[in-house]
């Protein structure tokens, strides 16, 4: 039987947390990537984009450049820029993988939905994003499906992983070797989700050869923010530190988060046949191997 001929992988945002992730992951699977970074090519530069696809060999982009800072959307110049990046780009990048007949795996968020939802959220529900990043996320989501390359649209939860600008597991472990006390929020619950269970998800869903359409992703289970902290706490045993639950709203952040962001998983593990690692053992896998 001859070789199977993996697709070629053009890679943005690599050196972001995912990016990172999925660059090795998908090395190590044995895919030949190119992985351009923000100084190569600018996804908000047309002409950057246009000159990429139309000299660079490659079967499938996979995105994850975006302005990710979700308090700083809040302000109205900087949603501006991030509405280039997470919206305008993403509808350039779609475009030209339509034109081009590549495809298209872009990530996006929980904060797309409202939280006002009781039980956990299915791909179809309806969105409403509470704050400006979501906003912009939405923007991006509706562009792709407007310019329908044949895509994968992955949203991801409460990512953590090793790299990228840091993350609520690495910000809580440091909190608790430097403070005695700390207040986490523990009325909005939604799905941890380490970034190495996303990078093989997203390989597997190539793999098979899966439907083109939107996936909820996360490990299984879900937690609040102060669940996630306990666990951090019992895990690393920092017990020096009290850790606080506080609601919400007592909790100053610029952004809205939503109550509930809960993923159904149920389209995803269907697409690659098997569930996915529960939250709290990818939690115990990244603090015992990979934080450092
Ligand atoms: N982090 C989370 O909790 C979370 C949760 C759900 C979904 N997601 C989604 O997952 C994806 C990856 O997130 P992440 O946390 O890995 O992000 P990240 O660590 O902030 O990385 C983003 C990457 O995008 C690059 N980038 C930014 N603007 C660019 C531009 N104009 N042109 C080219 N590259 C650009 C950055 O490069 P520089 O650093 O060099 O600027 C960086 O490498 C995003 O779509 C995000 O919305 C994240």
């Amino acid at each position: 039987m001859g070789k199977v001929q993996l697709p070629r992988i053009a890679l943005l945002g690599s050196r972001g947390m995912l990016g990172s992730r999925i660059l090795e992951t998908a090395l190590a699977a044995g895919f030949e990537v190119e992985a351009p970074d923000h100084r190569e090519l600018d996804i908000t530069r047309a002409g950057q984009v246009q000159s990429y696809f139309e000299t660079h060999l490659f079967d499938v982009l996979i995105n994850c450049a975006a302005f990710t800072k979700v308090d700083d959307c809040e302000e109205s110049s900087l949603k501006k820029e991030a509405l280039l990046v997470n919206g305008e780009a993403v509808g350039r990048l779609a475009q030209w993988c339509g034109h081009t007949g590549r495809m298209l795996i872009h990530f996006s968020t929980d904060y797309v939905f409202d939280g006002q939802k009781s039980g956990s959220y299915i791909e179809s529900d309806l969105t409403h994003s509470i704050n400006a990043y979501g906003e912009t996320k939405l923007e991006g989501e509706k562009r792709i499906q407007e310019e329908n390359p044949f895509y994968y649209l992955i949203r991801a939860s409460w990512l953590y992983g090793p790299g990228g600008h840091g993350n609520f597991v690495k910000t809580i472990a440091e909190l608790l070797k430097t403070k005695t006390k700390i207040d986490v929020v523990n009325d909005q619950f939604g799905g941890p989700t380490y970034t190495g269970d996303l990078a093989e998800f997203t390989l597997e869903l190539l793999g098979r050869k899966a439907p083109a359409g939107i996936y909820h992703f996360a490990n299984e289970g879900y937690a609040s923010w102060y669940d996630f902290a306990k666990e951090i706490q019992a895990l690393t045993g920092l017990k020096a530190c009290e850790i606080k639950p506080v609601a919400g709203k007592d909790f100053s952040r610029k952004a809205a988060r939503p109550a509930n962001s809960r993923f159904d998983l149920s389209k995803s593990t269907q697409a690659v046949g098997h569930s996915f690692r529960p939250w709290r053992e990818a939690l115990q896998h990244y603090l015992s191997k990979e934080l450092v």
